[in-house]
C-alpha cells in the first residue's frame, strides 16, 4: 500500500469513528487539524507522512473519552500495526499522540519531535479563536458544566490530576487553558496564526463580561 493509500484509509476510519460526537471532537475537528498540520508542515519542512498519521489519529485514545490509564495509545497502535509500516514510523506517531494533550497550565510539555510540535500546534489552533469558543461551550454542555460561575474563580493547575478532576465553568477554561495557548505554540507559523485567534477570544470575553454585568443595558 502506498503512503497516500494508508492516509486515505486512515481518514476513512477516523471519519467513521468520530461521526457522532457532540463534544467538539467530531470528524471536522480532526479534519481541520489534519489540513492545518499539512500547511504548517510545508512551512516547517517536517515529514508529512508522520504528521498526517498523527493528526488523523491524535484523538482516538484521548484521556477525555477513554478510561484506560495506559499511556500507550492502544487503538492508534492497533490501527498502525495493521499496515506493514517501518516500526520507526509507528513509534514516532505513537509518541506524538502520547504527548499531544494539554495537561495543565503548570505541567511541562513533553513533545520532542518537529512533527509532534506541528500536530500539537494544529490541534491547539483549533482550540482557540471563533472555533475554539464554539468547541469550548460544546464540551461544557457535553460535560454538564455551567457557562460561567462568578463564585468559582479559575485555577492554574500544577498537575494533570488537578486539571483532569477540575469541573469548573467553561469561562474558567479560557483562563485555565485557551488564553495560555498563544504563548505555548511551538512553531513560528502557528505563533503567527494564534495572535489573531487569541484576539478574537479576548474581545469575546470582554463582551461576555459586559453583558453578564448588564453594562450595555442602561
Ligand atoms: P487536548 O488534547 O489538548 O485537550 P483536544 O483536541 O482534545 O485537545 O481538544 C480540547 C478541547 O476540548 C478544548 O480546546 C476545549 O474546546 C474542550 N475542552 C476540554 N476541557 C474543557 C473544559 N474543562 N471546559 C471547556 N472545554 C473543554
Ligand atoms: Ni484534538
Amino acid at each position: 500500500m502506498t503512503q497516500q493509500e494508508i492516509i486515505q484509509k486512515t481518514a476513512e476510519y477516523i471519519k467513521q469513528e468520530f461521526s457522532n460526537d457532540s463534544s467538539g471532537h467530531d470528524w471536522w475537528h480532526i479534519y481541520r487539524v489534519w489540513k492545518n498540520a499539512i500547511t504548517i508542515c510545508e512551512h516547517e519542512g517536517a515529514d508529512p507522512f508522520i504528521v498526517q498519521l498523527a493528526a488523523l489519529l491524535h484523538d482516538l485514545d484521548d484521556w477525555k473519552f477513554n478510561t484506560s490509564t495506559d499511556e500507550t495509545p492502544l487503538r492508534a497502535k492497533a490501527w498502525l500495526d495493521s499496515f506493514s509500516l517501518d516500526p520507526f514510523i509507528t513509534d514516532a506517531v505513537c509518541r506524538i499522540i502520547m504527548h499531544i494533550s494539554f495537561k495543565g497550565a503548570g505541567v511541562q510539555n513533553k513533545m520532542e519531535s518537529l512533527e509532534g510540535f506541528i500536530v500539537q500546534d494544529a490541534d491547539r489552533l483549533d482550540a482557540i479563536g471563533a472555533i475554539g469558543i464554539a468547541r469550548a461551550f460544546a464540551y461544557g454542555g457535553y460535560k454538564n458544566r455551567l457557562l460561567y460561575d462568578p463564585d468559582s474563580p479559575p485555577q492554574l493547575h500544577d498537575t494533570f490530576e488537578q486539571y483532569k478532576n477540575n469541573n469548573s465553568s467553561t469561562i474558567n477554561h479560557f483562563y485555565e487553558k485557551l488564553l495560555l495557548l498563544k504563548d505555548m505554540m511551538n512553531t513560528p507559523t502557528a505563533k503567527r496564526i494564534a495572535e489573531q485567534r487569541h484576539e478574537v477570544m479576548v474581545q469575546y470575553l470582554d463582551q461576555f463580561m459586559n453583558e453578564w454585568e448588564g453594562k450595555d443595558v442602561e
